[in-house]
């Protein structure tokens, strides 16, 4: 999948840019709050999702003005297509291939993309719930019934929960509760199930990800870690501390995604520099599976991904990624020295505008 043109009015502070990117790797530098970040939110809209920086879509409409725009052309499953995303007074349209849209959701499916933003490294530097939802959100993508299933699992569990709370009160209750635990047991482990495959997947480019990222130094490992391997029996066993806790102790709602850097904990242990490089890892390896299962590689996102990383990981970003589309937002000039080939563009004041790229001999 490859982008041909963007183009954006009255969107944020990008007023009127028409933008054409290569196929490769395209960077966008520029100082701050010029638009750079605004261009790759622009295009991650388009996938359907809402901002990957939890913004409003009616704080997305230039100040003053009453409507954005934004038009894409791509090219996909062999030919040339098109997108438009209106927003007006609070509300988002779209359009593909010039046929409106029940929904905006609707282009869920259409244009696939990976994004990684500074807010992701919360992946490796905080609790078990981040890597949690980057399992769920990746399969999501990937297998519509997840979501159903996931869905039908966090209704069963807030319906657990709230039982256990009432039980102390009204002690008939507790004989209910096997009804959840079965219901409960049955959809947990196949939820566990598909993480676990899931990460299989991911696990193996990851890894190799990340060993071209670090030149081969440093061993990344992902596994899944488990609250209970038999789920059923677990919330069995669990029942009294459950209730004296008013929730559920165990089940894929408390697992976790296990990082180990060089076998250490990648959460205590890592640098900077290597948790921004095992998120970056994460995130590459996703676009892998996703563009696997597809059949298209997805554009990919990389917003503010060069600082903290050393030239050789750099190097690796700007000049091993080419089979994709790239876009990557950097800050410096001296970070755009490094890149051999593709796009570079100057974001200024709401303008997008080509440059030379410096070829390093
Ligand atoms: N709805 C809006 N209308 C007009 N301007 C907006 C709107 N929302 C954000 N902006 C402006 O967009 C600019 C920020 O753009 P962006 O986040 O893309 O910056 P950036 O180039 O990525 O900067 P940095 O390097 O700091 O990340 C700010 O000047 C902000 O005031
Ligand atoms: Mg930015």
């Amino acid at each position: 999948m490859r982008i041909l043109s963007l183009c954006c009015r009255h969107y944020r502070n990008l007023q009127d840019v028409s933008f054409f990117p290569q196929p490769g790797v395209n960077v966008i530098w520029g100082q701050n709050a010029q638009g750079k970040t605004n261009l790759l939110e622009a295009v991650w809209l388009f996938t359907g999702g809402h901002s990957f920086r939890g913004t409003k879509d009616s704080e997305l409409v230039q100040h003053g003005s009453s409507g954005a725009r934004l038009q894409l052309r791509f090219y996909s499953q062999e030919r040339e297509q098109s997108a438009e995303i209106f927003l007006e007074n609070s509300r988002r349209r779209a359009e593909l291939n010039g046929v409106a849209l029940r929904s905006p959701g609707r282009l869920v499916g259409h244009i696939h993309a990976v994004v990684f933003s500074p807010e992701h490294l919360s992946l490796v530097r905080e609790g078990p719930a981040n890597r949690r939802n980057f399992l769920d959100a990746a399969l999501c993508q990937l297998k519509p019934s997840y979501v159903h299933l996931l869905n039908r699992y966090q209704r069963t569990l807030s319906q657990r929960n709230a039982l256990l709370k009432d039980i102390p009160r009204h002690r008939e209750l507790e004989d209910t509760l096997p009804i959840w635990d079965t219901k409960l047991a049955a959809d947990g482990t196949r939820i566990v199930a598909e993480r676990k495959s899931y990460l299989k997947l991911l696990a193996c480019t990851a890894t190799s990800v990340y060993s071209g990222l670090s030149h081969g130094k440093e061993t990344l490992r992902l596994s899944y870690s488990c609250t209970a391997d038999d789920l059923g029996a677990a919330l069995q066993k669990g029942r009294l501390r459950d209730i004296r806790q008013g929730f559920t102790g165990e089940g894929p709602h408390r697992d976790d995604m296990e990082i180990l850097l060089d076998n250490a904990s990648a959460r205590s242990c890592a640098s900077q520099g290597q948790k921004r490089s095992i998120v970056l890892a994460l995130k590459l390896a996703e676009a892998s599976t996703l563009g696997k299962s597809t059949g298209e590689t997805p554009i990919i996102l990389l917003d503010d991904v060069l600082s903290e990383l050393d030239s050789s990981r750099q190097d690796y970003l700007l000049n091993h990624l080419s089979k994709c589309q790239v876009f990557i937002t950097c800050c410096e000039p001296a970070q755009t020295q490094i890149l051999q080939s593709g796009g570079l563009f100057r974001a200024e004041n709401g303008m997008i505008k080509p440059e030379q790229p410096n070829k390093v001999s």
